[in-house]
């Protein structure tokens, strides 16, 4: 694997592997990596002929009071990972090389980004947008490989490349848990114990809205409240939102429509550490 600093000598480490006709997949992460960016990684493996993973923490999608300098770090361990998974290119840029002095650009995604994550990050998803359109730039990959984690930033990023013109296809992959259910995040590493026990709650409560949903006609404000009850147990988590919302268009549902996608998904803010949870569910 190679690791390559600046988006120049990537692009020349590309077009020597002779990238013309042989496809590129593209696993963008900020590291700290788990079960659930390999898995990323893996896919990209089986469908591509190269495979190129950046590792950027990208301080354009932290606002002011956010996580950026404690976000968990561990280069040489991810380095290894990706080896091992056969990764071909490792782009990790350095932020004051990526972003100059001068950089003055910033793209958003209007609706999409608004609610959900947009409500309490107004500024987080213009900072996705951003980075994610220069490592697009840099990579220049047939294939963006992203987890339903993020089910939002999925949504925002497929609408960005739309819009722009992008032509890259996107692969959503599933969320991968702990045995427990807790979605693999890199920040679940800064729970403390207790917290850590609480945790599962949040994907329970929206595993419960799912059985509910399926087992026919509901009010979505009553399942949307059961969610809530359920989290406002948590002794260590404070609710950010609780939201059921069309999966498209991430608006508020008003009813469930048969045949329709919605998604459930909910923030949990334990200390400082928020974590965020999603189920899709398919209205029968
Ligand atoms: O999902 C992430 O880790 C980040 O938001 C991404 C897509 C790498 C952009 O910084």
């Amino acid at each position: 694997m190679k690791v390559l600093k600046d988006s120049k000598a990537l692009r020349r480490a590309l077009a020597s592997a002779g990238n013309r006709g042989r496809r590129v997949g593209f696993v963008p992460t900020m590291g700290f990596l788990h079960q659930g960016h390999l898995s990323l990684v893996r896919r990209a493996r089986r469908e591509n002929d190269i495979v190129v993973a950046s590792i950027f923490v990208n301080p354009l999608q932290f606002g002011p009071k956010e996580d950026l300098d404690l976000y968990p770090r561990d280069f040489a361990h991810d380095k290894k990972l990706l080896e091992h998974e056969k990764t071909d290119f490792l782009f990790a840029p350095l932020a004051e090389e990526f972003y100059k002095a001068d950089f003055q650009t910033s793209l958003s995604v209007k609706k999409l980004s608004r609610p959900l994550c947009g409500l309490t990050r107004p500024t987080h998803f213009a900072g996705v947008c951003t980075v994610v359109l220069k490592l697009l730039n840099s990579v220049m990959p047939d294939t963006l490989y992203l987890g339903q984690k993020d089910y939002q930033q999925f949504c925002v990023i497929k609408q960005l490349v739309r819009d722009l013109d992008f032509p890259v296809k996107i692969t959503l992959m599933p969320i991968v848990r702990e045995a427990d259910g807790l979605a693999m995040s890199s920040r679940n590493v800064r729970l403390s114990l207790a917290q850590r026990q609480e945790a599962p709650l949040l994907y329970q409560s929206l595993k419960d809205a799912q059985r509910r949903v399926k087992q026919g006609p509901r009010a979505w404000a009553d399942i949307k409240q059961a969610i809530h009850s359920r989290l406002k147990g948590l002794r260590h988590g404070r609710i950010d939102y609780v939201e059921i919302v069309d999966a498209q268009t991430l608006e508020s549902v008003i009813e469930f429509k048969a045949g329709s996608r919605v998604l459930a998904a909910a923030a949990v803010f334990f200390g400082k550490t928020r974590l965020i949870d999603n189920v899709l569910i398919k209205v029968r």
